[in-house]
């Protein structure tokens, strides 16, 4: 990380805003190296120097990414005039940093959902080339069979009012089957609107709820209840990492010429 002034640094963290950093310096608040800090324009490298605000040190990260439990009635989105969105459930800093939602939930819909600051890693997992598998568990309003296993798999022809088109092969598991209600996985390697709900529609079922489980290889944390979230660690950064490479880049990759 580049040396940068101390309150811009201050305000990416959310202490403060640029124009409150004064106040918290004449006070002798925040210290850089254990020095009280006098000049708000001053140059801090943040991940060699310590700075401490009332004797707490600041963590610095470059990038931050977040697993976030999406409870349904939040919108996937960094803000809103009048609903609550995914932003709204982190604290300021997120946003500061600019964090962004990777991908996108239904307002419905709940579980994992990654936010980051990373534009690399959020275009890895979204980029349609890359047909990174997300896993749902689904509910919906009557029987599942053998048919149905077999329709997901061979591909769906879509035709509804949202519009048409051919979903990938798609993995279904039955997971419980009655006349009134259903469970079952889907494992879906594509991200169209409102994809998983129109796929069982196809096949005659309302999905009545859906929760995503997994992105790639990586499990939503199942001890983060509804509006939870917390940091990957750098291990589950780099399962998402080695999300599958864009067919050009798998051919253009030094190690395949
Ligand atoms: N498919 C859907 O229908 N909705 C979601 O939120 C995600 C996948």
């Amino acid at each position: 990380m580049a040396r940068m002034r101390l309150d811009k640094l201050l305000s990416a963290l959310a202490v403060c805003s640029r124009s409150g950093v004064a106040a918290l310096l004449r006070a002798g608040r925040v210290r850089v190296d254990g020095a009280a800090a006098k000049d708000a324009g001053m140059a801090v490298d943040p991940d060699v120097q310590i700075v401490t605000l009332d004797d707490q040190t600041l963590e610095w990260k470059a990038q931050r990414t977040v697993m976030l439990n999406k409870p349904c009635g939040v919108l996937t989105a960094a803000r809103d005039p009048k609903q609550p969105t995914v932003l709204d459930l982190l604290p300021p800093l997120y946003r500061a940093m600019n964090c962004m939602p990777a991908g996108r939930l239904d307002k419905d819909t709940e579980g994992l959902l990654i936010l980051t600051t990373d534009g690399q890693l959020a275009h890895r997992l979204i980029s349609p080339k890359r047909e990174v598998g997300k896993l749902y568990e689904a509910e919906v309003d009557g029987p599942l069979c053998a048919d149905d296993v077999a329709a997901f798999a061979g591909g769906l022809s879509i035709r509804d009012a949202d519009g048409a088109f051919q979903a990938k092969p798609a993995e279904l598991t039955i997971l419980s089957c009655g006349e009134a209600e259903s469970t079952a996985r889907v494992r879906v390697t594509e991200g169209k609107y409102h994809q998983v709900r129109r796929m069982f529609a196809a096949r005659g079922r309302m999905v009545t709820a859906l929760r995503r489980l997994a992105i790639g290889s990586l499990y939503l944390d199942e001890s983060l209840q509804p509006g939870q979230w917390r940091e990957l660690s750098p291990q589950e950064i780099r399962l998402l990492e080695q999300a599958p490479a864009e067919p050009e880049a798998r051919r253009e990759s030094p190690a395949e010429k």
